[in-house]
């Protein structure tokens, strides 16, 4: 199997040149000016952007949460990331409380088995870790689970407390793993939200009202200082506001080893979405909530100087009909969570490169490049060179797109809504090689499945 993509600007987290590229097989062959080799198959970039595949590290398909299903499993999920010009992504398996974390990722391989068309990894949300269940976590990292998540919110649910935070720091920072980290202080959270229920608070833009910015920052704070007690690196999850973007600069100022993830909603949505009559609120109920619009500021600052180091999707989608009505009675009962897998490309594009508040090069690095480091897939994902999978994005820098919820063009997430619908974005995925596979081609499907597990390796260390 052999593709030339001929005549595109070939854009990575550091390059930026006109080239043609070979591939052969499942990795990148060859890159040149006018090359001089036969391909099975060739694409014509000219005006085109070439680019490394989209790395989502942060995605939720087929998870039980908040007494049902997201609307996503490994196939549905998968294909919108592909349409979208995302070719790897990083799916949260859960440890069940009590038991074993192996038998939760022996699920999530289950789950994912035969389904996916792109290739995927799995964090493990640890529930608890008793000292005797500690010896797990090395043979994770040997089975390529390379990262953990521990959520200080949702008590009674994924909570956890600040002993077992600890513990599975010490065992992460030892096996040269990275932690993942919910930070918002769920406990004070419950004690707002209860006021709040008593008082008859209950439509929607109560679960924003109740979930104050400084509760994420109280988290973040905490999780930098149990981490660096712990000498482990650590990544903050989907940081949604200024308050808790400065905990992390302060961190980093005093050499702590964080690093930070925002989420396209949190850079183009805020809080005023609440207040859409008919409930209409609850399809953007997520957590942490979308924050007041003078957040976005910091957070593009942040991205652009640094601060922020990867854009990941938290894509965690629940119907409208059916999943999000679960919770008409109040809030408390939304499942939290929004679609967004397949349009993190395209939004971040348009709201970052086109509007000129991110370069070419570091719109590579957010959406690819960053996560592949961070996550032990670089450099086999993560850039386009000689070696490196296969996975590759035509984009186009110029098409402009309305997204739909129906709109087969624009949406082909299993949900009955998208988070971005009506929005008109300039930058589109034109075409997509998953290891050298055209899966995507003109916009449209051309082959369904093919992904494949990929073991990551650890912190520092390349994976070939
Ligand atoms: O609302 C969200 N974010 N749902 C998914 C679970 C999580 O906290 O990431
Ligand atoms: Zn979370
Ligand atoms: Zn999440």
């Amino acid at each position: 199997m052999s593709v030339l993509i001929k005549n595109g600007r070939v854009v990575t987290a550091v390059d930026d040149y006109f080239a043609d590229v070979y591939v052969e097989g499942e990795t990148v062959a060859r890159i040149g000016k006018d090359l001089d080799v036969q391909a099975q198959t060739v694409l014509d970039a000219k005006g085109k952007l070439v680019i490394p595949g989209g790395i989502d590290p942060h995605t939720h398909l087929d998870m039980p949460f908040g007494g049902t299903t997201s609307a996503d499993d490994f196939e549905t999920g998968t294909l919108a990331a592909a349409h979208g010009g995302t070719t790897t992504i990083i799916d949260f398996a859960i440890q069940t409380k009590g038991e074993s974390t192996l038998k939760g990722l022996e699920t999530w391989h289950q789950k994912a088995e035969g389904k996916a068309t792109i290739d995927y990894a799995f964090h493990m949300i640890i529930t608890d870790m008793p000292v005797e269940r500690l010896p797990e976590m090395r043979r994770l990292r040997d089975e390529g689970v390379t990262s953990y998540k521990l959520f200080m919110a949702y008590p009674g649910v994924l909570y956890v407390d600040d002993g077992t935070l600890y513990r599975a720091f010490r065992q992460a920072g030892d096996d040269g793993t990275r932690i993942c980290m919910h930070a918002e202080n769920g406990i004070v959270i419950d004690e707002i939200i209860r006021e709040a229920v008593r008082d008859g608070k209950v439509e929607p833009k109560w679960h924003a009202l109740t979930r104050p910015t400084r509760l994420e920052a109280e988290g973040v704070h905490r999780a930098i200082a149990i981490a660096e007690v712990a000498n482990v690196p650590l990544y903050i999850v989907h940081l949604s506001c200024h308050d808790a973007l400065e905990e992390v600069k302060r961190g980093r100022a005093r050499g702590v080893d964080v690093v930070a993830e925002t989420c396209p909603q949190y850079l183009l949505l805020d809080r005023s979405i609440y207040e859409r009559p008919d409930f209409e609120g609850a399809k953007w109920v997520m957590t942490p909530a979308l924050r007041e619009k003078w957040n976005q500021d910091s957070l593009w600052q942040g991205l652009k100087f640094r601060d922020l180091e990867t854009i990941g999707t938290d894509h965690c989608p629940f119907c409208f009909k059916g999943q999000k009505e679960l919770g008409r009675e109040s809030f408390t009962k939304i499942p939290n969570g929004a679609p967004g897998i397949e349009n993190r490309m395209s939004v971040i594009f348009d709201e970052g490169v086109v509007k000129g508040r991110i370069s070419l090069n570091r719109y590579v690095e957010l959406t690819s490049t960053a996560a592949a480091k961070a996550f032990g897939l670089f450099p086999k994902k993560g850039t386009i060179a000689v070696g490196s999978d296969a996975d590759i994005v035509v984009f186009d820098p110029d098409a402009k797109r309305v997204i739909s919820k129906d709109d087969a063009r624009t949406h082909h997430m299993n949900v009955d809504y998208s988070a971005y619908e009506g929005r008109e974005v300039q930058g589109w995925t034109e075409a997509v090689l998953s290891r050298g596979r055209l899966i995507v081609k003109d916009g449209s499907l051309v082959e369904k499945g093919g992904g494949r597990f990929i073991r990551r390796a650890g912190v520092g260390e390349l994976l070939r």
